[in-house]
C-alpha cells in the first residue's frame, strides 16, 4: 500500500479512534494541555477580529482535532467572562470523525449548547470562525525521495517511481525529500465548498523549506526517528507526526484566493493577542496572576520557533 494509507491506518484508524490522552498521561504534550492560558488568549484574539470587524456575527464557531474539547472549553470560558452578551449571536460546532472523542468532547462541555459534524463534508456553513491546534501535522502523507515515493507492506518501507500527478506537486514546490499531504490539498477543497466565508486560525509546527523527512513517533513523551524503530512494535500504538510544509500551505492559501491574515511564530503571536493586557487584570489576584505566569513560561519556552500560528480567511 503507499504509506499515506499507511499513515492513515496507523493514526486515524487506530492511535486517534482510540480515544488517547494528550498531555501527562498521553505520548506528548500540547500547548491545549499547558492550561487554559492559550484558550484565553485564542478568545481574546476572536474579539479583536470581531472589533477591527473582520469577523462580523453572527458567527458559527468551529473546532477540529479538539481531542478531549479542552480548548474549546478555556475559549468559551474565556469569552463567558470578557464578553457573555456575544453568546446570542455563536453557534458552537465541533468536527469530529471518532465516537470515543464524541464522547469525551461531550463530557468536557457538559451544559454547553454545541453540535458535533463527523466531517467537513457534512457542513455548510454562512460565516464561520474556524480554530485548531495541531491538525495539519496529523495530515496523512506521502513519503518523498528524489523522484520515488514509500510504499508498505507487512511493515517493511521500499521506495518505487514517483506518480506523476505528485511529481507535478513536488516540482511546483520544489520538494526533493521529505513529506508531502495531498489530504491537505483535500481539506482546502472542502473547506473551500462548506463555507460562504470564513476565518480559520491554526496553530501548528512547520518549516518553509523541507529538505529531509521529519516523520517522527512520540510514545510515552520520548521521541523516536521513524525510520530507526520497529513499526510493527509501534503501529497504532504511538503519534505519528512530521513538520508541516508551510510552503505548501501558503501555496494552497493563494491558489484558492483565499487572504493570508496571519503567519507567524507561536510566541509572537500570543504576545500579539494580549498577553500584556491580561497579566496585567489579575495583578491583584496573586494565585490566578502566578499560575498565568507558571503557565506562560511553559507556553513562550517549550515550544520551539517551529510551532506557527497562520490565519487565513475568505472573505
Ligand atoms: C494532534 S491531535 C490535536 C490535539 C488537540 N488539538 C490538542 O492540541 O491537544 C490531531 C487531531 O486531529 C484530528 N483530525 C485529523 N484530521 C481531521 C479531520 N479531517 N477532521 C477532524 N479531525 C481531524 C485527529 O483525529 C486528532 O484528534
Amino acid at each position: 500500500m503507499k504509506f499515506s494509507q499507511f499513515f492513515t491506518s496507523w493514526l486515524h484508524k487506530n492511535y486517534y479512534k482510540n480515544a488517547v490522552n494528550i498531555g501527562r498521561k498521553g505520548d506528548f504534550f500540547t500547548t491545549v494541555s499547558v492550561g487554559e492560558l492559550f484558550g484565553t488568549l485564542l478568545a481574546k484574539h476572536f474579539l479583536h477580529l470581531i472589533d477591527k470587524a473582520i469577523l462580523t456575527p453572527p458567527l458559527q464557531i468551529v473546532e477540529i482535532g479538539a481531542n478531549e474539547a479542552y480548548l474549546s472549553r478555556d475559549f468559551l470560558k474565556a469569552l463567558l467572562e470578557f464578553r457573555p452578551e456575544i453568546f446570542q449571536y455563536l453557534d458552537f460546532f465541533i468536527i469530529e470523525p471518532h465516537k470515543k472523542l464524541r464522547t469525551l468532547q461531550k463530557k468536557t462541555l457538559l451544559g454547553v449548547e454545541f453540535h458535533h459534524r463527523k466531517s467537513l463534508q457534512e457542513c455548510q456553513f454562512s460565516n464561520a470562525f474556524f480554530f485548531c491546534n495541531e491538525l495539519f501535522d496529523s495530515f496523512s502523507v506521502e513519503l518523498i525521495d528524489n523522484g520515488t515515493m514509500a510504499f508498505v507492506e507487512d511493515f517493511h518501507l521500499s521506495f518505487k517511481p514517483l506518480e506523476q500527478n505528485l511529481k507535478q506537486r513536488c516540482e511546483s514546490l520544489e520538494l526533493f525529500k521529505g513529506e508531502l499531504s495531498i489530504e491537505l490539498e483535500n481539506f482546502f477543497a472542502q473547506l473551500d465548498k462548506a463555507c460562504q466565508k470564513f476565518v480559520f486560525a491554526s496553530f501548528d509546527y512547520g518549516v518553509l523549506k523541507p529538505y529531509d523527512f521529519s516523520l517522527r513517533l512520540y510514545h510515552q513523551h520520548q521521541v523516536f526517528n521513524f525510520f530507526e524503530v520497529s513499526l510493527q512494535q509501534f503501529f497504532g500504538k504511538s503519534d505519528l507526526t512530521y513538520n508541516v510544509n508551510f510552503t505548501h500551505l501558503l501555496k494552497l492559501i493563494e491558489e484558492y484566493n483565499f487572504t493570508l491574515l496571519h503567519f507567524q511564530k507561536q510566541n509572537t503571536a500570543l504576545i500579539d493577542f494580549g498577553f500584556e493586557e491580561l497579566i496585567n487584570q489579575y495583578f491583584n489576584n496573586k494565585k490566578h496572576y502566578e499560575n498565568l505566569l507558571s503557565q506562560a513560561k511553559i507556553l513562550f519556552f517549550n515550544f520551539d520557533e517551529k510551532f506557527h500560528f497562520f490565519e487565513f480567511a475568505k472573505l
